[in-house]
């Protein structure tokens, strides 16, 4: 990286800083702020609220029943989703160019994804994405077919209705590794860095906060937790939740230790609901990340409502899946419909 982009992004994380400190100290003395959902998706041009009604009208019927099939043989999927959706949107947008694997280099392999995602979620997605194809061949894009399928997922394990839009279309060429390394932010990011990657992508402290809620379920690799265990416990976790993770995590070494996991929220570990927020605050999350939260008074106010009322916690992430959803997609004459979703064609 050049000196002058590196003193911009300083001199922007100095910006981001100050203003920070700013907001927080004007929020003292207010002890009983106000809570409404964070502004909206805006408008993007060629998304519909069905897109499909005339070219493929089975489609969202389709999806339904092979989410359906799906979820009901092993819920976690649904983690599994809404995870891949997430790191497609937030490199180089909601393309589906996470899915591509041959000819170009694979984003799946570039460091934050490489052995983390899950390779049978992107065999579901191609199950599913050929099931549209011998229905309405050619029409439906794979980054629809991720985002409806999150959606009916999500809603079937507990969550809400988020009212997805489609018309996106797929992209042609997979992000390089350093693209996907400086958009994925890491576990270990403290909260003033876990902001700047969120603004990074046109999203606010709201929306890191709830969409952080997608730690309600799912997994994580002792690979990614035994930073918060070893050489020494972290701070952020509970010991008697650390001797937990520890017990699953530590002695399990090396080539023995790949493929171990530990459960992101252990309550209710296939549920989307607002368990993570109470998770947070009783210090029995998993990544320093989700600690984070609490240092700073914005994002720890929303995490103590949403551990609260689990409808603002849904009333927000519906805003904020919307926005997810709707990163740098391509419409109207952009991109193209890829038939296979590994394949640029
Ligand atoms: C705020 C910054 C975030 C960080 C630092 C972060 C980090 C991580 C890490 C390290 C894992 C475990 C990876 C592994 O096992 O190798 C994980 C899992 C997961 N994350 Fe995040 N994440 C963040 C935000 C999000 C967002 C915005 C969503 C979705 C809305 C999300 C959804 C998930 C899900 C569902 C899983 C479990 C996946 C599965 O079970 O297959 N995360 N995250
Ligand atoms: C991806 O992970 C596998 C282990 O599952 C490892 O063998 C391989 O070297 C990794 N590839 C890259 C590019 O890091
Ligand atoms: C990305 O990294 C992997 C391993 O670290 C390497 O095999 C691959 O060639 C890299 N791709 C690009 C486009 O740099
Ligand atoms: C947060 O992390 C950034 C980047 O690593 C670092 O420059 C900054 O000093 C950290 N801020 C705090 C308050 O620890
Ligand atoms: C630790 O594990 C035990 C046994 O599975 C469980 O009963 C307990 O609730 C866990 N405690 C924490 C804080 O993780
Ligand atoms: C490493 O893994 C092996 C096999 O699982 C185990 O026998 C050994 O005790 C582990 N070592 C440590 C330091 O955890």
């Amino acid at each position: 990286m050049g000196l002058p982009k590196c003193l911009c992004i300083l001199v922007a994380f100095y910006m981001v800083w100050t203003i920070d400190v700013a907001l927080s100290q004007s929020n003292k003395g207010n002890s009983k702020p106000q809570f409404r959902p964070g502004p909206g998706p805006v408008q993007v041009q060629g998304l519909a609220k069905n897109f499909y009604q005339k070219t493929c009208p089975k489609a969202h019927d389709i999806i339904q029943s092979q989410v359906t099939k799906v979820i009901n043989q092993n819920p976690s999927q649904a983690a599994g989703l809404l995870r891949v959706m997430f790191h497609d949107c937030f490199v180089q947008g909601c393309d589906a160019s996470l899915l591509l694997t041959k000819p170009m280099v694979s984003e799946q392999i570039a460091a934050p994804n490489n052995a983390s995602l899950r390779t049978s979620t992107f065999r579901i997605i191609d199950q599913i994405k050929d099931a549209l194809e011998s229905a309405c061949p050619g029409v439906v894009s794979c980054a629809d077919t991720v985002a409806l399928s999150t959606t009916i997922a999500l809603k079937m394990v507990g969550g809400p209705d988020v009212p997805m839009l489609t018309g996106r279309r797929d992209g042609r060429t997979a992000a390089s590794n350093q693209t996907v390394i400086a958009s994925i932010p890491s576990p270990l990011l403290n909260i003033s860095a876990l902001k700047q990657n969120f603004q990074n992508h046109g999203l606010d402290s709201k929306d890191l906060v709830a969409l952080s809620g997608g730690h309600t379920f799912g997994q994580a690799h002792c690979r990614v937790v035994d930073f918060q265990l070893s050489p020494q416990i972290s701070a952020d976790l509970k010991p008697a939740f650390a001797a937990n993770l520890s017990r699953i995590c530590l002695p399990a070494n090396n080539s023995a230790k790949a493929g171990i996991t530990v459960h992101l929220d252990f309550i209710t570990k296939d549920l989307f609901d607002n368990n993570y927020y109470k998770n947070v605050l009783n210090k029995v999350a998993v990544f320093h990340s989700d600690a984070a939260l609490l240092d700073a008074p914005d994002t720890k106010q929303l995490v103590q409502l949403y551990a609260k009322d689990q409808n603002k916690f849904f009333e927000q992430f519906k805003v904020s899946m919307v926005k997810l959803s709707q990163l740098g997609v391509l419409t109207g004459q952009n991109g193209i419909i890829r038939k296979t979703c590994s394949l640029p064609t």
